[in-house]
């Protein structure tokens, strides 16, 4: 069976200058090449395919709520920002829709509410500001999707997402400058109801300094994961001192998961390098081996719903 990837460029946003032009293989291709296709590929500032030229993500503006979508420059390129910046002029936009380029269909919309409820009408959670998050790539402006506490996006019905004890691998390009404590910024496999069910029903990125259930060295930001019913940074609950503060100014995170295994790995996305910031057990307590993924998948909140990052 293939591993699962989800793949992010913009989660709190994404890339700054790259020095040379994108180049042939998008990030999604490499994937496929090894054997492991992307299941879920979502970024507002990039395709992440080299054939891909489809939507990225779809606006929507406060003057009349109509929508467009913003799609590559080209196959395979950054995105056309004008397209925004000229719908959006004079009013402000917000985020509806983040598309998935896979092919599956894994579009991420509006969180609604579940064991927590969101902030606006319904307990639904609030959609990112179109404009917050610019972010120069290739030499392009373009937006990354800016995580404010009480937003978020959720899908509950993915299509090939990894489920129970299978193998995922996800990771995200974030702002390393733009986080707080809170529980829990994260994207990546969650619970189809949007409650906690329980340890082991997730397996998500987390990006912030909340010191709760987890901690690396140092003050934060960290990348740990988020296994439900706690954010892990290393084989033990509490303090791994291997997992380090992260300190570039944007950060490549990197949680992979498999059967009593599973890994943090971290890095530069303007230089290509990761680190391995731990790689070995599922943590002792019960729940966590076997796994108990669901397969919904989040981005910017906790499995249910939890809104404070
Ligand atoms: C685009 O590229 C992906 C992976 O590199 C491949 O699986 C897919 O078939 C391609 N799509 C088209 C329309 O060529
Ligand atoms: C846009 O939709 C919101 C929510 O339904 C509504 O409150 C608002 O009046 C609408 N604005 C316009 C210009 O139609
Ligand atoms: C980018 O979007 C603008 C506004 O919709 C459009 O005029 C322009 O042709 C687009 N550029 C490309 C390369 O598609
Ligand atoms: C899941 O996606 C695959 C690939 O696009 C498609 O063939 C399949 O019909 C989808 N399954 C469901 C239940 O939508
Ligand atoms: C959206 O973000 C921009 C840039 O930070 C800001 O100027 C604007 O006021 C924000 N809009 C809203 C509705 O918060």
């Amino acid at each position: 069976m293939f591993s699962r990837l989800y793949l992010l460029w913009a989660a709190g946003l994404s890339l700054c200058l790259i020095a040379s032009p994108l180049v042939a293989a998008g990030p999604c291709d490499l994937y496929a090449a090894w054997g492991t296709p992307c299941v879920a590929a979502h970024s507002t500032t990039r395709a992440l395919y080299n054939n891909y030229t489809g939507p990225l993500y779809e606006v929507k503006r406060q003057s009349d709520n109509t929508t467009t979508t913003v799609t590559p420059l080209s196959a395979g390129a950054v995105a056309n920002a004008t397209a925004q910046d000229e719908f959006c002029s004079g009013t402000n936009c917000l985020i509806t829709v983040i598309f998935d380029q896979s092919g599956r269909g894994n579009q991420l919309r509006q969180a609604g509410p579940g064991g927590f409820r969101g902030s606006e009408a319904g307990g639904n959670d609030k959609l990112a500001n179109a404009t917050a998050a610019p972010v120069f790539l290739s030499g392009k402006k373009t937006y990354g999707v800016f995580i404010s506490p009480g937003t978020g996006y959720r899908n509950n019905a993915a299509n090939g997402t990894a489920t129970g004890d299978e193998p995922q691998g996800m990771y995200a390009i974030f702002d390393r400058t733009h986080y707080n404590s809170g529980c829990c910024f994260d994207y990546g496999n969650a619970e189809t109801n949007s409650k906690d069910t329980g340890n082991g029903h997730m397996e998500a990125i987390y990006f912030g300094s909340s010191k709760y259930w987890g901690s690396g060295a140092g003050k934060g930001p960290w990348i740990m994961a988020d296994l439900e019913n706690g954010l892990f940074s290393g084989a033990s609950p509490g303090n791994n001192p291997g997992d380090p503060t992260n300190t570039y100014r944007f950060v490549t995170a990197v949680v992979k998961g498999e059967p009593n295994k599973w890994a943090i790995r971290g890095g530069d996305p303007t230089s290509g390098l990761l680190s391995t910031f731990y790689d070995g057990a599922r943590p002792a307590k019960s729940g966590y081996s076997p796994m108990h993924k669901e397969g919904a998948i989040i981005l910017g909140i906790g499995g249910d719903n939890s809104i404070s990052a």
